[in-house]
């Protein structure tokens, strides 16, 4: 199985990503860090520690920044709600599984300890592994390939033309689409055809108890209206992982735009090469909604 390390702000989204990356034997998942996105650093992490105990999962988390590089936090509790995870009743968080060190330290020694390259995978704002990457540009070498959830090659969710993830902290993504390590990268274009209904959250209701708990947070999400469908934005990250095939992908350059005051954040996917640089990363394009859907409720089907 394929080692990785999990970066998030759990977020809904993120639970859901979370329950099928932790119950997919494809995936080893060594370290959760946590850093401010849909809401403060110290929700999140409590919110993940939740979901860790949820399961009865012991697997170490390590809280991260609390703040963009150079921009005030914005968060997103208008989606998540004010706990960032509104709608099921969790047990205590599993502080046990809390590590002393700093998410950055932390992510680094399991790097360097890893007989193996390992694949990072951000699901929210992507401050911690810019950090990583400038504080310990060595680990470069043991990272397989970061893959994230965030970007757009079109129109934003966050602003005109930016995604939440990176209109959070587009200096911390700029480092991290320009640090010449292998990307990957699923953003709004397929964020937002992965969908889930009504009818198949009543699918997920009475399949195990994580199907269960996804019931209830999703009626949460975005204040609980949800005929046109709930975006499993996160899910699409770790698709690319298991199911690349629902996607299709396109290899071209991405940066990140930090200097306009309109359009910070926007990621510049450049598939027609006017910038002339060497593709930096594998873009989802565009996604089979079908065969998303198929691979999804099979996904919480594995959970338990
Ligand atoms: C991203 O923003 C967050 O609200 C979600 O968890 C996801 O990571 C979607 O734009
Ligand atoms: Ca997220």
């Amino acid at each position: 199985s394929r080692k990785v390390i999990i970066d998030t702000d759990p977020g809904i989204d993120d639970a859901i990503a979370i329950a099928i990356a932790l119950f997919d034997s494809k995936l080893d998942v060594q370290l959760f860090t946590t850093v401010a996105g849909n809401v403060s650093v110290e929700k999140v992490t409590k919110n993940l520690l939740k979901l860790l105990s949820f399961w009865g999962k012991d697997v170490p988390v390590a809280v991260g920044a609390g703040r963009p590089l150079l921009r005030e936090a914005v968060d997103a509790s208008d989606v998540h709600g004010s706990t960032g995870m509104d709608g099921y009743d969790f047990p205590e968080p599993n502080s046990s599984l809390l590590s002393e060190e700093h998410a950055v330290n932390l992510m680094y020694k399991t790097l360097m300890a890893s007989d193996e390259k390992i694949t990072l995978i951000g699901i929210g704002p992507l401050t911690n592994i810019a950090l990583l990457l400038r504080m310990y540009p060595e680990c470069s070498a043991k990272i397989d390939e970061i893959v994230i959830m965030g970007g757009s090659l079109a129109r934003g969710n966050k602003g005109v033309l930016s995604e939440f993830n990176i209109a959070v902290d587009p200096e911390a993504a700029k480092i991290v689409f320009e640090s010449g390590i292998p990307m990957a990268m699923a953003g709004l274009d397929v964020g937002l055809k992965a969908l889930v209904y009504p009818e198949d959250s009543e699918k997920i209701k009475d399949m195990n108890p994580t199907g269960n708990m996804m019931y209830h947070l999703f009626k949460k999400y975005r204040g609980g209206s949800f005929n046109t469908g709930l975006k499993m934005y996160d899910s699409c990250a770790i698709a690319y992982l298991l199911a690349p095939e629902v996607f299709e992908i396109e290899e071209t350059y991405v940066t990140v735009e930090t200097q306009s005051t309109l359009t910070a954040g926007a990621t510049l996917v450049d598939l027609k090469g006017y910038l002339g640089q060497p593709a930096n990363c594998k873009v989802c394009v565009d996604v089979d909604e079908a065969k998303f859907k198929a691979w999804f409720l099979d996904s919480i089907k594995n959970c338990k």
